[in-house]
Order: structure tokens, then sequence, then C-alpha cells
């Protein structure tokens, strides 16, 4: 399984709920490893970037406007399988329909669903890029490294 980096969005309401500490924690947790981090206030022009294959559909000017309604929190995970393992965290997009014990199942009532995650390796890498400079992010060895993974695991 590779090694590879995901990002998360933390959204408004879990900023504005304060519920950003206990979401990274469940991944850090996990074993998941931060490779960068910041807060920011989100623009038309990148959410049209970030949600283009949203822009036409109707709920788009509600995203867009919740979206800029308070920063945001953004975070790169590095782990192995993190693209499908951090998904499979957050749960189903409706948190109503997310399975207990998953972020949106735990944390969420609405569309509002606290947290975004990239879908995929291509868009993972797209996302990060869109979000991060290259200095911004971090390569460092964590101290439970050899805990988290198996021998066979670890990269080489
Ligand atoms: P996210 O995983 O960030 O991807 C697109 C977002 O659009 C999604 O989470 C929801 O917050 C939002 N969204 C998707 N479908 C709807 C909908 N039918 N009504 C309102 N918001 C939606």
């Amino acid at each position: 399984m590779a090694m590879e980096r995901t990002i998360i969005i933390l959204k408004p309401d879990a900023v504005t709920r304060q519920v950003c500490g206990e979401i990274i924690a469940r991944f850090e947790k996990r074993g998941l490893k931060i490779a960068g981090l910041k807060m920011l206030k989100l623009t038309d022009e990148t959410l049209n970037i970030h949600y283009a294959h949203h822009v036409t559909k109707p709920f788009f000017p509600r995203l867009s406007k919740f979206m800029k309604s308070a920063p945001v929190i953004a975070v790169v995970l590095e782990g192995n399988d993190s693209v499908n393992q951090v998904r499979k965290m957050c749960g189903a997009t409706y948190p109503l329909e997310a399975a207990v014990g998953t972020i949106r199942g735990d944390y969420g009532m609405s569309m509002n669903n606290l947290i975004h995650a990239s879908d995929s390796t291509e868009a993972a890498e797209a996302e990060i890029k869109r979000f991060f400079k290259p200095e911004e992010l971090f390569n460092y060895t964590a101290a439970n490294y050899e805990w988290v993974y198996a021998e066979e695991e670890r990269k080489a």
C-alpha cells in the first residue's frame, strides 16, 4: 500500500463550532501524519475551481456562501492508503446518512458536513497544490512510525 498524501478542509461549521482539534486528533490517533496545516478564508475564485463539478448545480450558491461564512482549516495528511482511509473516516456526504463512528456521523446533522476530503489520488494531488506551496509541506519522521506500521509496510 503506497504512502501518499491527501487533504482535508475543515469547513466553517467545524471552525465556528470549535471541533477542529477533536477532528484532527482522530486522524493523528489513527496514525496519519500532519504534513501541512493552515487557516484561510476561501474566495469565489478558489471555490469555483475547487467545486467546479458543482458550479452549475442548484445548491452551489448556498454551498459557496456557506464556505465563505468563516475561515476554514486545510490539513495535508500523510499515510499508507490515506486518500481512501480519510474518506472512510469522514463518512457519507450527508451526515444523516453517515455511519455513527465517522466524523460526519458523529458531528453532523445537515449538509453543512464539517469536512471535505479528496476523493482520489489525482484529486488529492491537485487540491494539495491548490492550497499549499511546496515549502509549506514538511517531511519528518513521526516518533511512533515503527509502531504504526509493520516492517513490511514501511516505505523503503
Ligand atoms: P463536499 O464533500 O465538500 O463536496 C461538495 C459539497 O457540496 C458537499 O460536501 C456538501 O457540503 C455540498 N452538497 C452536496 N450536495 C448538496 C445538496 N444537495 N445540497 C446542499 N449542499 C450539497
